[in-house]
């Protein structure tokens, strides 16, 4: 079974749907901790629900001493010994020593069609520049923000009168479809991007 770790900042909703799928019958995986890095986040609660470890390691008494940070962030996650990690709404940027620790099994879900709309806010600037579809994508992590190979991706359409909110909430309905998948497959050596329509 390869083992997982995932890391969150916040509610948490997409770490619970790579837990259920860690849990089904054929699995090719285990969910074997969670992490935030906001000790008040929602999902550490739910992660417990549903039976995973989960622990905070604080990133704020580290100051702008990120590589201190990822430093506990790895002693807490050796213990576990994660084959692969997914970040699920985690709000750090990592550094490059940490994205080559873990080169090329370290998975994210970005909130749009890369590489359209890296960074933040990705709803409203879809809104603002009259994108007629938007989405999600799976990608691998690089040193380069929301760069990296692309595992899957997920396109949802925008309505008229959607606002940031709306659009937000059919974008995450489709990562909750989306990042499972992809994980599934990657767990189980499949190489081919996954097009979701
Ligand atoms: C997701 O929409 C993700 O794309 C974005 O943050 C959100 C996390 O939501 N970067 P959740 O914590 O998985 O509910």
């Amino acid at each position: 079974m390869r083992r997982v770790a995932i890391l969150i900042s916040g509610t948490g909703s997409n770490m619970v749907r790579l837990v259920e799928a860690l849990k089904a019958e054929d699995s090719p995986g285990d969910a074997v901790v969670v992490v935030s890095n906001e000790p008040a986040a929602g999902g550490l609660a739910r992660a417990r629900a549903l039976g995973v470890p989960a622990l905070a390691v604080d990133h704020r008494p580290f100051g702008r001493d990120r590589a201190a940070f990822e430093a506990a962030l790895d002693a807490a996650l050796a213990p576990f010994a994660p084959d692969v990690i997914c970040l699920a709404g985690f709000m750090r940027i990592l550094t490059a020593g940490f994205v080559s620790r873990w080169g090329g099994r370290l998975l994210n879900v970005h909130p749009s069609l890369l590489p359209a709309l890296k960074g933040l806010d990705t709803h409203a600037r879809a809104l603002a520049d009259g994108h007629a579809e938007h989405g999600c994508t799976v990608h691998l992590v690089t040193p380069a923000l929301d760069d990296g190979p692309i595992l899957g991706q997920a396109r949802v359409p925008v309505e008229p009168g959607d606002t940031p909110a709306s659009l937000a909430a059919r974008v995450q309905a489709a990562e909750h479809r989306l990042y499972p998948a992809v994980l599934l497959r990657v767990l189980r050596g499949e190489q081919a991007p996954l097009l979701m329509p």
